[in-house]
């Protein structure tokens, strides 16, 4: 399938908080924003969230988490707005009962379908027309503890081929595997309610992503595609969607 990468084309004034296109394909469109926006652009961004989103905004202990949280959903609004043709605080969302924010019956008519992950400074925003999608993205970093979380979290084929690896490409392998695993749980909307070890994805971050089992009481693996890629320096991501 052909894709766009975008990802060599941020800059410092992504800073801005202004949106970057990741990765687009027929299917799905990616683009990325960065959470650590200047003060004064944040505080301009306050303005477009709702009651329960400045509600949950001022939860956040730390100013730089409630920070990206504004920049985070204010751009989710954004982005949405622009493709529903209508301004960012007209858009309306409801949530599944596994936590799945999703868009209104009230924009039903646009057909779009969305998702959102963030980590460290970056939030990816996958969007599909009509179909069930996940992403999810991860700041590149070592993961000390990476069998005893695959033990935990990864099924017995993941682990094993994680073990199998030379130690210094393990925390790369590890999450490659975590972010192709939550796009996934992410696209059938089930969250953690998803037991992690009912499927299997490859693991190996220069081979395809690929969801290879599903357990049948969860889904069917035909039903469903994943790509792996590289949202921005530092940073690792994949996106699924039904087919
Ligand atoms: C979805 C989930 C796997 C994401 O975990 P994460 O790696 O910490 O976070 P990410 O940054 O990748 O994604 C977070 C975003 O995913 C979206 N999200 C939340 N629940 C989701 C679900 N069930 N399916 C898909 N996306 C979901 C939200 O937009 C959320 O953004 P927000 O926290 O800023 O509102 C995890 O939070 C989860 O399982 N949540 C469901 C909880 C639940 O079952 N709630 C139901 C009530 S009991």
């Amino acid at each position: 399938m052909a894709a766009d990468l975008g990802h060599g084309t941020a800059t410092e004034s992504d800073r801005n908080s202004r949106a970057f296109g990741v990765l687009k394909t027929p299917v799905v469109d990616i683009v990325g924003v960065r959470l650590d926006a200047p003060a004064e652009v944040s505080a301009a961004l306050w303005q477009l969230l709702s009651r329960d989103e400045r509600e949950r905004a001022e939860k956040f202990r730390y100013a730089e988490h409630r920070q990206y949280y504004i920049v985070a959903h204010a751009s989710l609004r954004r982005l949405l707005a622009e493709r529903l043709r209508i301004a960012p605080g007209a858009v309306e969302f409801v949530e599944t009962k596994f936590g799945k924010p999703r868009l209104a019956p009230v924009h039903r008519s646009a057909d779009v379908e969305f998702n959102l992950s963030h980590s460290g400074i970056l939030a990816l925003y996958a969007f599909t027309s009509g179909r069930a999608v996940g992403i999810d993205v991860e700041l590149l970093r070592e993961i000390p503890d990476a069998d005893d979380l695959a033990e935990r979290f990864f099924s017995r084929r993941e682990t094993a081929l994680l073990r199998a690896l030379p130690l210094d490409r393990r925390s790369l392998a590890f999450l490659a595997c975590w972010t192709r695993k939550e796009a996934f749980i992410k696209a059938v909307g089930l969250g953690f309610s998803c037991p992690l070890d009912a499927f299997d994805v490859t693991i190996d971050p220069s081979a395809p992503a690929l969801i290879t089992r599903i357990e049948e009481r969860i889904d069917r693996v035909a039903n469903w595609a994943m790509q792996a890629f590289t949202p921005y320096p530092g940073y690792i991501a994949a996106v699924a969607y039904r087919q």
